[in-house]
């Protein structure tokens, strides 16, 4: 691995631990204005100070995000289909990687839809991302994406999917915890990090999702929802910070969401 490629992908996987706490926002590219993300700009910047790397499509980055920004950003490239479309999963790249380099990008992400009627098509997008993005020194998310059959989210599978994206070449993965994400883990020679999916639950239940990922080995989280949906987005996301950087348990952190959503407990640190 060359060293500017090594030197993004340890912007986004702190190399104090090897983790990493990416902010997932880049929904609008297929969901359009996703609630609680209407107005990006407003909705990302108290975040911004508390995330490891800030996973968005061009649009947003050019249009809700301070070029000053120190955050390392994802850059969201594989597209081509809505929310109201036939197939979520017939997806092209849709951002050349000179428009990555011009945005300073730390990464590129894809997804793939392993097992989906465009399975090869969407691993062709990783195979052709990872070349491309090995000739400038930018690493590829590859993201395991099941579209609208969120059933399909078990060990078997996911592990089947996280392993193949590294085999193509894919720097890291992200992924979906499930029971026995150990074995999800172990199958992958490279990092993987887990979405968060639809906040369906609790802030107490995505805390413990994410601390069960750690234990089993996850190298973070790239959650959006159940933090910028959550009715307190900043002490959710610390909260988030307390599990994959300082070793809280989900109660510990659950704990600090608690005192941090009282009012006047929202300073940054
Ligand atoms: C994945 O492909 C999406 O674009 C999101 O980045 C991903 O689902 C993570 O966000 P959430 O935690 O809301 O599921």
């Amino acid at each position: 691995m060359d060293w500017g490629l090594r030197n993004r992908l340890s912007r986004i996987l702190r190399p104090e631990d090897g983790r990493s706490v990416m902010l997932a926002a880049d929904h609008g590219y297929f969901l359009g204005p996703t609630h609680r993300l209407e107005d990006p700009r407003q909705t990302l910047l108290p975040l911004l100070p508390f995330a490891d790397a800030l996973m968005v499509t061009r649009g947003v980055v050019r249009n809700c995000v301070d070029a000053g920004t120190q955050v390392p950003l994802v850059l969201r490239v594989s597209g081509g289909s809505t929310v109201v479309g036939a197939d979520l999963a017939n997806e092209t790249i849709i951002t050349a990687m000179h428009d990555a380099v011009r945005l300073n990008a730390s990464a590129v992400a894809v997804s793939v839809f392993v097992g989906s009627q465009y399975e090869h098509q969407t691993l062709r997008n990783l195979a052709r991302l990872v070349d491309r993005g090995t000739e400038v020194g930018i690493p590829v998310l590859a993201v395991t994406a099941v579209g609208k059959e969120l059933e399909k989210r078990d060990a078997r599978y996911l592990a089947l999917c996280c392993r193949i994206a590294a085999e193509f070449g894919a720097h890291f993965v992200k992924t979906y915890f499930c029971d026995g994400f150990e074995e999800v883990v172990a199958g992958c020679p490279v990092p993987v990090v887990i979405a968060g999916g639809p906040k369906s639950g609790t802030e107490r239940d995505a805390l413990r999702t994410a601390f069960r990922a750690i234990r089993e080995g996850a190298a973070g989280v790239d959650m959006g929802r159940n933090v910028w949906q959550s009715d307190h987005p900043v002490p959710m996301i610390r909260a988030l910070r307390a599990i994959v950087h300082e070793g809280a348990t989900d109660e510990d952190a659950f704990a600090l969401f608690t005192r941090l959503k009282q009012p006047g407990h929202l300073q940054p640190v």
